[in-house]
């Protein structure tokens, strides 16, 4: 599988820099989404709503790219050439625009696509890899990069390569479980084609993701957790990313139980870091989880259970870390009463 998904990444590594350059589309006129907007009006919509359009200007990267303002980031976030020279110059409308039409379908100036429709006017490449894994590895896979300081100190430094531990992991993920031969977009595009591009943002690709099944075990709530919806780890993406799984009783809420599942780092030798701890959720996989409810489990009133997905590291930011986006959403939430929950089997 992983030498099958390594040799389609060098199907697909002529169209992305991988981060360390800006995207060159080679088409001065079409850079702009407007240039599309005409003729394009819905996908034009989907895309202005989709993470792919707010990658720039969304409240989550922007505090993050305020912190360290690498020109590395702004390689996938405002991937396009002239997009860097706007934020170069403080920013404007094309860099707004995130990851846009151009940066993932124009190249050489022509357009790129799996297929030509007889209607197009374009002069269309078609490419049998674009939109395929490999394709979205371009911009969804890569390691932790090496960052040389500033000479005087005072920027935030540049990036000059990457090292061998991963940071966002989500292809290679996708390789090793059981959904490897479906294509990250017969997930992502929704049952209608679409360029929302639904993921961690919407309620109901992650409502999709975890199964959720309780019994108890002593004064034990025990809690598994299936991710049976995604085709990776369940979170992926982003380094922040982790899960919350809280139970607790509105009469004792200072008896909250609380898990927390998600990837920790350490520096490595090689200058970046690598993973020291990941209790992330595999495709496929079910996790055995055990809250102690100690003597409040017999107490009359249900417990509320809930489990969140944290898009931040800090889930609830300290004075003037606040965010104008929600810092997460709830995956599940159930009320339990604690008599009627089942025992567990025998294991
Ligand atoms: C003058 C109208 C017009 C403009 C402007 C236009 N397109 Fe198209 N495009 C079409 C038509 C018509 C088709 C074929 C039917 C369809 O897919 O909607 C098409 C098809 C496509 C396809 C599918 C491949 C193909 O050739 O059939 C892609 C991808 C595409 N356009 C991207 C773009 C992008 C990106 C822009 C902006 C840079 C753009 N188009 C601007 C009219 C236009
Ligand atoms: C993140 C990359 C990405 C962005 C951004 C993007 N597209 Fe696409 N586009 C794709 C992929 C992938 C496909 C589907 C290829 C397939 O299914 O074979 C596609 C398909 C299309 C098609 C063919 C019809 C369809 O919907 O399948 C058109 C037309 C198109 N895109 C136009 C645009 C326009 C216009 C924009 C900007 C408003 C845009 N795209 C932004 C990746 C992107
Ligand atoms: C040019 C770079 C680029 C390419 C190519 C690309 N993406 Fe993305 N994608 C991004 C960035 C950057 C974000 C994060 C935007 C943000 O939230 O800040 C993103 C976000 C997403 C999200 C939303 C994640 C969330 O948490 O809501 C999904 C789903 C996604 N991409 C799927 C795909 C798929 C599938 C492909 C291949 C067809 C693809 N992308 C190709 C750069 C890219
Ligand atoms: C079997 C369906 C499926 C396949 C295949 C799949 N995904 Fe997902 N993906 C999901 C679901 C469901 C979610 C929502 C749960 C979540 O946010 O973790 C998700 C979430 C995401 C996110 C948001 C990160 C996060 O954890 O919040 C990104 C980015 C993403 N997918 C990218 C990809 C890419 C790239 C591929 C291909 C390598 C891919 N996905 C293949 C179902 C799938
Ligand atoms: C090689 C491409 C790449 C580079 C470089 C990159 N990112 Fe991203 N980033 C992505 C992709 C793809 C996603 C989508 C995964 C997800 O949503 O979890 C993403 C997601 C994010 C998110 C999550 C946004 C959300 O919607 O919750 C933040 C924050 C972020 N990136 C910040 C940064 C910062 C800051 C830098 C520079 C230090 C950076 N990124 C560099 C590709 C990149």
């Amino acid at each position: 599988m992983v030498s099958s998904w390594l040799l389609s990444l060098v199907l697909a590594a002529d169209l992305f820099p991988r981060g360390l350059a800006p995207i060159d589309a080679g088409a001065p006129d079409k850079l702009r989404a407007a240039a599309c907007t005409g003729c394009h009006p819905t996908v034009h919509g989907e895309w202005a709503q989709s993470r792919h359009g707010l990658a720039w200007t969304n409240a989550i990267f922007q505090r993050e790219y305020r912190d360290r303002p690498l020109e590395w980031c702004v390689h996938c976030h405002a991937p396009l050439t002239e997009q860097l020279a706007e934020v170069r110059r403080g920013g404007g409308a094309l860099a707004d625009e995130g990851v846009n039409c151009a940066a993932c379908h124009i190249r050489a100036g022509r357009v790129l696509s799996r297929a030509k429709s007889p209607a197009s006017p374009h002069d269309t490449d078609v490419r049998a890899d674009f939109g395929g894994t490999a394709y979205c590895a371009g911009c969804h896979q890569f390691t932790f990069p090496t960052i040389e300081p500033d000479p005087d100190k005072k920027g935030p430094g540049r990036v000059t390569g990457y090292t061998a531990h991963p940071m966002q992991d989500t292809v290679a993920q996708h390789a090793r479980g059981p959904h490897a031969d479906k294509e990250c977009l017969s997930c992502h595009r929704g049952d209608a084609p679409s360029h929302r591009f639904p993921g961690g943002h919407d309620d109901e690709m992650i409502a999709r993701a975890v199964r959720m099944e309780t019994c108890r075990a002593g004064t034990n709530l025990v809690v598994t957790l299936a991710n049976a919806g995604a085709g990776h780890n369940v979170p992926t993406g982003d380094l922040h990313r982790h899960l919350v799984l809280r139970a607790w009783r509105a009469g004792a809420p200072e008896k909250l139980q609380e898990i927390t599942l998600g990837r920790r780092f350490a520096p490595a030798s090689d200058g970046g870091k690598r993973t020291v701890a990941d209790t992330t959720i595999r495709a496929g996989e079910t996790r055995r989880l055990e809250l102690p409810m100690g003597r409040f489990a017999a107490a009359p009133e249900p417990i509320s259970l809930e489990l969140r997905l944290v898009y931040t590291i800090d889930e609830f930011p300290f004075r003037g870390r606040e965010l104008t986006a929600p810092t997460f959403a709830t995956m599940l939430a159930r009320e339990l009463d604690w008599k009627t929950t089942p025992r567990c089997a025998r294991r």
